[in-house]
């Protein structure tokens, strides 16, 4: 344990986006960084150096020298580590991994061996070196409360808001942040479409951004429901059946795709008082 009780010393196995990042802003706010390990060795003296630690060439090694061990590699690449390394420890000693996929049972040969074991996944798109996480949610899992408690620390210090997912229930997380962020994207894609073929391929960024930055807006400073524009939540029926009758003559499977989106919104129109009972006939899939 480093010499402030409350805090881990950290090691980094993986010197990419994440790794460099959480190890910088970490040693920023006064976390000592002890080891890195990456599979390029320049890599990981790169960003030994930046944050002063020292070079090892394993993640056996950075655990062996760490409270705190985060693997901040690839998700595919995290569970060969969990089975490679054995730990001989008398220490109290944690391994976490940073992926939003996974869940800690991918360190369980970790976990076997005494080690606590747990997940902290940044809800950050990393393009690169990020130079703060401030107001950043952080989802946390952690095997044992020693851990939950060094993590949420970790969190506070970093100016994150720690998001705390209960046993079992990561990959609904994950699925969330898909629907929000991925999606939104296929969503796009698909309006993108529509408007190509109109002719209006070129224009259709004019039209599409400023409305997806308004919506954006919106849902930060006015909520769910309130955030909410459109024919659904104006009850507007003949709108949505010229919507119907266009899609249908245009793609069935994009009409599938509007259906089952204006169904998903009928709870959101009704928390704004409007009655909902000839949308829910007119949407329904036999209809
Ligand atoms: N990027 C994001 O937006 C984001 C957001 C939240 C969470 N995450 C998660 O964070 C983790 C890391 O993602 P990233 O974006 O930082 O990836 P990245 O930039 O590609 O970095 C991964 C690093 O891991 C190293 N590495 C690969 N295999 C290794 C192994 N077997 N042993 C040791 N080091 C190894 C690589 O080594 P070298 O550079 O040395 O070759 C690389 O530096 C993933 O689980 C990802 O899902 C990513």
């Amino acid at each position: 344990m480093s010499s402030d009780q409350a805090r881990p010393t950290l090691g980094i196995v993986g010197a990419g986006k994440v790794g460099g990042s959480l190890a910088r802003l970490s040693q920023a706010r006064g976390y000592r960084i002890v080891a890195v390990a990456s599979r390029d060795r320049a890599h990981a003296e790169a960003l030994a150096e930046a944050v002063d630690a020292i070079v090892v060439s394993s993640p056996a090694e950075v655990i062996a020298l760490a409270d705190l061990t985060l693997l901040t590699i690839p998700d595919d690449a995290i569970s060969a580590v969990a089975e490679t390394v054995t730990i001989d420890t008398q220490t109290p000693k944690a391994v976490i991994h940073t992926s939003g996929a996974h869940s800690l049972d991918v360190l369980a040969p970790l976990a076997a061996q005494g080690i606590m074991t747990g997940s902290l996944h940044p809800a950050y798109p990393f393009s690169g070196i990020a130079e703060s996480l401030a107001g950043i949610a952080f989802a946390i899992e952690a095997s044992d409360e020693p851990l939950r408690m060094w993590l949420s620390d970790l969190v506070a210090a970093l100016d994150g808001r720690a998001l705390m997912i209960p046993p079992g229930g990561k990959a609904l997380y994950h699925a969330a942040l898909s629907i929000a962020s991925n999606y939104t994207v296929t969503l796009y894609a698909l309006a993108e479409r529509l408007l190509a073929s109109l002719g209006a391929e070129q224009e259709a960024a004019a039209a599409l951004q400023p409305l997806l930055a308004g919506t954006v807006e919106n849902i930060r400073q006015r909520g769910i429901p309130d955030a909410l524009t459109g024919p659904l939540v104006r009850g507007d029926a003949g709108t949505i059946a010229a919507h119907l009758a266009a899609l249908v003559a245009y793609d069935p499977q994009v009409t599938q795709v509007y259906r089952a989106l204006a169904r998903a919104t009928l709870p959101l129109a009704e928390a704004r008082g409007v009655d909902t009972h000839m949308l829910a006939r007119l949407l329904a899939d036999d209809a």
